[in-house]
C-alpha cells in the first residue's frame, strides 16, 4: 500500500505550509505542484507569451524543461538547468500560472512528472487535482480550505510583513476570482475527492491543522483500507420484489410467497414475523383456502400460475422484468419450432421457471461437460438463453462449445446488466486487494458466482453470510480489503460487515 498524502484546496488555504510540516514529521518528501505550474508560467512569460494565447502556451509547453531537485530536504524547481525557485512566488507568475494551468498540454506534462515523483517514495503532495487526478490511490486525501475572509486576511498580513500596503478588498476579490477559475476550469477542476477528508483551517492554527492530518494518517495506518463495491447488495428486481411483499404484509389477507422471497434468512425471518408464510411446492397450494401468493423475482413456470389461479388464490407478480423477458423469448421461440437451451444451473428456481415456459422440452447446460454431452436435433434451429445471474465469461465458453456442433444457433445473452456490472466490479476490486469478502446467502447462486470470480483474482477470498461468519482477525498489516455482496444481500448486513472490517485495528 502506498503511503502518499494528497492535499488539495483553494489558493491561500495554507496547503504548502501544512504539507511541508506533515512531510517533515513523517520523513516523507514534500512536493509542491503549484511551484511546477509557476515554473511553467515563468517559462511562458520569459518567452513573451501572453496569458490569453492558449495556442502559443500549448506549443511552448513541450519545450519547457521542468524538473525537481531536493537540496537539504527543500524542493527546488529547475527550469532548463536553472534553479528558478526564488522567482516563482510573484504576483505576475501567480497570475500567469492561474491561466496557463488550465491548459491541457501543460497539465499532461506536469501530472506525469508528479506521478513519477510519487512512484518510488512516500510523498506529501499539494495542489488542486492531487487526490482527484494525480494520485487517486493516495492513502490519505485532505481537502484543506478556509473562508475567503480568513484567506484574504492571511494574505494581507503576509504582504504587510513584506513591506507592502495592500487593499484588503482587492486581495479578497482576487482570491474569489482564483477560486472561480480553479473550480470551473474544464480540465481537472479543483474539487474535493469523494474520499477526501475536509479540513477547514479557518479557526485552526498551523499546528492544529498539522496535528489533525498526522492523526488521520496514523488512523489510516491502523486500519485496513477497505474498498466496498458500489454495486454490492439488492439489485433492482430484488428490491422491487421485497418491497412488494412488505407492502402486501399486513393488508388483512393471508400472504404467501412462492419460495422464499430472496435467498436470505434474515429477510425471510423478518417477513415471517409479519405473517408472511413461505410455500415450497405447488402441492401446498391445495390446502390454502384464501389469500395472495407473491411470485418472487426468480419467476415461476406457466404451470405454477395456473395452479395458483385454479386454487382460487390471487397473485402478486414480483417476477424480475429481466426474467419475464426470458419467459417470453422461450415461449415464442419454442412455439416457433426452436429447441431451447438454457445456460444456467439446473435446479435453480429461476431456471426451473424458465424451463416451464418452453412449449417443448428445454435443455439446461451449466458446465462444459454438460455442453459436450448435449445432443440436439441438427435439423431444427436452436435458441440459447441464459439464467440472468450466470457468469458472463462462462456463458461465452459454453456457447462456444455448443457452436462446435454446427447447429443453427440463435444466442440471446439474457444475463442482466445488474449481474454484469456486479461481476465486473467484483473482478476489478478483487484484482487490487489483499483480501476479498463476498457477502451472500449460501443458497444464493449469484453470490456464489461472485465468490468464484473474486477467488480467481484473489486467493484470499471469503464467502460469508453475515458478520458473525467473520471470525478471522483482520488486524495485522496494511491490508487492502474488498467487499462485495450478492443481489439478495440486504444493506444492513453489508453495513455490519463493513463496520466490523473498518474496526479491524492493529497495534500501532
Ligand atoms: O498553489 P499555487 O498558488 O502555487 O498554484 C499556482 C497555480 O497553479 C494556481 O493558479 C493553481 C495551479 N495549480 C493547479 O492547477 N494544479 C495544481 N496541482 C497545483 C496548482
Amino acid at each position: 500500500m502506498n503511503r502518499n498524502i494528497a492535499i488539495d484546496g483553494p489558493a491561500g488555504a495554507g496547503k504548502s505550509t501544512i504539507a511541508r510540516r506533515v512531510a517533515s514529521s513523517l520523513g516523507a518528501v514534500y512536493v509542491d505542484t503549484g511551484a511546477m505550474y509557476r515554473a511553467m508560467a515563468l517559462y511562458f512569460l520569459r518567452q513573451g507569451i501572453k496569458a490569453d494565447d492558449s495556442d502559443a502556451i500549448s506549443r511552448a509547453a513541450e519545450g519547457a524543461d521542468v524538473t525537481i531537485e531536493y537540496r537539504d530536504g527543500e524542493q527546488r524547481v529547475i527550469l532548463g538547468g536553472e534553479d528558478v525557485t526564488p522567482y516563482l512566488r510573484t504576483e505576475e507568475v501567480g497570475n500567469m500560472a492561474s491561466v496557463s494551468s488550465t491548459n491541457g498540454d501543460v497539465r499532461a506534462k506536469l501530472v506525469e512528472l508528479q506521478r513519477r515523483l510519487a512512484a518510488n517514495t512516500a510523498v506529501v503532495m499539494d495542489g488542486r487535482d492531487i487526490g482527484t487526478v494525480v494520485l487517486p490511490d493516495a492513502m490519505l486525501k485532505i481537502y484543506l480550505t478556509a473562508s475567503v475572509a480568513v484567506r484574504a486576511a492571511r494574505r494581507v498580513k503576509e504582504l504587510v510583513e513584506k513591506g507592502e500596503n495592500p487593499d484588503p478588498a482587492r486581495v479578497a476579490a482576487e482570491i474569489e476570482e482564483r477560486d472561480h477559475r480553479d473550480m470551473n476550469r474544464e480540465i481537472s477542476p479543483l474539487r474535493r475527492a469523494e474520499d477526501a477528508v475536509l479540513v477547514d483551517s479557518s479557526d485552526l492554527s498551523v499546528g492544529e491543522v498539522t496535528e489533525t492530518i498526522l492523526k488521520l494518517y496514523r488512523e489510516r495506518l491502523n486500519h485496513p483500507r477497505v474498498i466496498v463495491a458500489k454495486t454490492a447488495g439488492f439489485c433492482f428486481g430484488v428490491r422491487k420484489a421485497v418491497d412488494k411483499v412488505y407492502e402486501a404484509a399486513g393488508n388483512g389477507t393471508p400472504i404467501y410467497t412462492f419460495g422464499p422471497i430472496i435467498h436470505n434468512h434474515e429477510v425471510v425471518a423478518d417477513l415471517e414475523k409479519r405473517g408472511v408464510k413461505v410455500i415450497n411446492s405447488v402441492d401446498e397450494l391445495e390446502d390454502l383456502k384464501e389469500g395472495t401468493v407473491i411470485i418472487r423475482s426468480h419467476g415461476v413456470s406457466r404451470a405454477v400460475y395456473e395452479r395458483i389461479e385454479n386454487a382460487g388464490l390471487s397473485i402478486i407478480d414480483a417476477t424480475c422484468p429481466f426474467v419475464k423477458r426470458i419467459h417470453r423469448i422461450v415461449e415464442q421461440e419454442s412455439a416457433g419450432g426452436s429447441q431451447i437451451v438454457i445456460i444456467g444451473n439446473a435446479g435453480h428456481p429461476e431456471v426451473e421457471g424458465i424451463v416451464g415456459w418452453s412449449v417443448t422440452p428445454a435443455s439446461v447446460v451449466g458446465t462444459p461437460e454438460e455442453a459436450g454431452r448435449l445432443r440436439l436435433d441438427p435439423g431444427k434451429p436452436v435458441c440459447i438463453v441464459s439464467q440472468t445471474t450466470f457468469n458472463t465469461i462462462k456463458f461465452q465458453e459454453l456457447v462456444d462449445i455448443l457452436k462446435c456442433y454446427g447447429y443453427n444457433i440463435n444466442v440471446v445473452n439474457t444475463i442482466c446488466s445488474a449481474t454484469r456490472e456486479r461481476q465486473e466490479e467484483a473482478r476489478s476490486i478483487a484484482s487490487q486487494v489483499d483480501m476479498m469478502i463476498v457477502i451472500g446467502d449460501r443458497t444464493s447462486s449469484n453470490s456464489a458466482k461472485l465468490y468464484d470470480i473474486c477467488r480467481s483474482e484473489c486467493v484470499d477470498t471469503l464467502f460469508i453470510q453475515t458478520r458473525n461468519d467473520l471470525t478471522r482477525n483482520l488486524a495485522g498489516g496494511e491490508k487492502v480489503i474488498g467487499i462485495t455482496a450478492g443481489a439478495s444481500t440486504p444493506k444492513n448486513i453489508i453495513e455490519e460487515v463493513q463496520n466490523y472490517v473498518y474496526a479491524g485495528r492493529r497495534e500501532f
